[in-house]
């Protein structure tokens, strides 16, 4: 079941700043179609970067508006909501990070749980609110072994700090669907990959050390499985959802794309070797390292709902979007250089104070 297109006219879009966030607001302006206004809050905490969005910010003035706002705060949240006529979210927010959550879960705890609290109360205290998309993770279904799918209706089994709080948040969000009819809808999506991912996760990670001849740390034996999407499939997966999505509904998003890391990392050097010729090759910089705790062993993902009520489709496949990745990290010095260095750490605080 799905409805016709939605109206959306004033988007609040919640870690904009972010990876996906940057990407899902640039596809929004540049090629959805989408002609409203987007407000993008974002607290700014390091994965946050407003340079990810310098460019947009130019091309549209007035359609574009940044604010600065921690989503733990519920009075500012009310005033953004009040200053722009907010009709929609679409909530990114987060602390995404897995190894952040072991070494250091509070964050989590008030970000991922009370922000999307605070966000969910000021969203149905608007008396024409139209949706509230909640952007989440295959990781609340917890591990598989060898064969299966993650469905929408697999039992919920989060296994790190991190996961447990995105199960929460999506608790709360269902919950205020029945609870108080709040217009919601949830996805649950897998690994993304792509442009101006923070190069903490695996995949910038490995590009970036490979190119400085660091070495490249795979945990345990390199076996776990992650199902691969490139971000800009992610972020058309979330505007088909929000568009045509019913309320109350939950869609998987994933991207056909089951790959062992051992393998996504072979594949960035012999991409790397491709392109930059070093000697030796980039394979001999791989080192296995002390797994990590918790490490769940396979994620899949079964998007037949999503494919078979709104017609979408992943259009990348794994080998054209990390070539793509690769490609773009190498391009992008000034991004790569800036964030490894924290030069942009020090922009935000010249800009907006710290
Ligand atoms: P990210 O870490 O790159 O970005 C998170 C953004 O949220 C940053 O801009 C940060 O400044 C902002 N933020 C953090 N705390 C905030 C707060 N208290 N108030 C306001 N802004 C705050 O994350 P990402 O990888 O882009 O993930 C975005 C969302 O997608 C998250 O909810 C994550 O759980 C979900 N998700 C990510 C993936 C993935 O592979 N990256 C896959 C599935 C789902
Ligand atoms: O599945 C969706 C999730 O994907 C999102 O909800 C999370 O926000 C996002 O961070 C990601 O979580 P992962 O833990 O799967 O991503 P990460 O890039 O940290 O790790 C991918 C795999 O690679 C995982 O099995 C751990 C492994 N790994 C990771 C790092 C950073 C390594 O072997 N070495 C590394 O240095």
């Amino acid at each position: 079941m799905s409805t016709s297109d939605r109206e959306i006219k004033n988007l609040l879009v919640t870690g904009g700043c972010g990876f996906i966030g940057s990407n899902f607001i640039r596809f929004l302006l540049e090629s959805s179609g989408f002609k409203g206004k987007v407000v993008n809050v974002d607290k700014l905490t390091y994965a946050g970067n407003p340079l990810n969005l310098r460019d947009i910010e130019e091309k549209f003035p007035g359609r574009y508006i940044f604010e600065r706002a921690d989503i733990c705060d519920l009075e500012r949240l009310d005033e953004i909501f009040s200053k722009y006529e907010i009709d929609s979210v679409c909530h990114l927010a987060a602390e995404s990070h897995v190894d952040r959550s072991i070494k250091k879960p509070a964050e989590f705890i008030y970000t991922n749980i009370v922000g999307t609290f605070n966000l969910l109360e000021v969203s149905r205290s608007r008396p024409s609110f139209v949706l509230f998309h909640h952007v989440s993770t295959d990781e609340v279904y917890g591990s598989l072994g060898p064969e299966g799918l993650f469905k929408e209706t697999t039992p919920y089994h989060p296994n790190s700090p991190y996961s447990a709080s995105k199960a929460s948040s999506d608790h709360l969000v269902r919950a205020y669907n029945e609870t108080y009819g709040l217009p919601v809808t949830v996805s649950n999506c897998s690994n993304n990959y792509g442009p101006y991912q923070f190069p903490e996760k695996l995949v910038p990670l490995m590009i970036l050390n490979g190119v400085e001849g660091k070495p490249l740390p795979v945990y345990g034996d390199g076996k776990n499985v992650r199902d691969w999407l490139f971000v800009e499939d992610h972020c058309d997966a979330i505007w088909t959802i929000m568009r045509k999505g019913a309320a109350g509904e939950t869609y998987n998003i994933g991207g056909n794309s089951e790959i062992e890391n051992i393998n996504v990392v072979y594949t960035i050097c012999d991409i790397l070797d491709s392109i930059l010729k070093p000697v030796p090759g980039t394979r001999e910089l791989i080192k296995f390292v002390k797994d990590r705790p918790g490490h769940d062993r396979r994620y899949a993902i079964d998007f037949s709902k999503l494919h078979k009520e709104l017609g979408w489709n992943p259009r990348e496949s794994f080998a054209t979007g990390i070539e793509k990745t690769v490609k773009w990290y190498l391009e992008n010095t000034g991004w790569t250089k800036s964030v490894k260095s924290g030069d942009y750490l020090k922009w935000i605080d010249e800009h907006y104070g710290n």
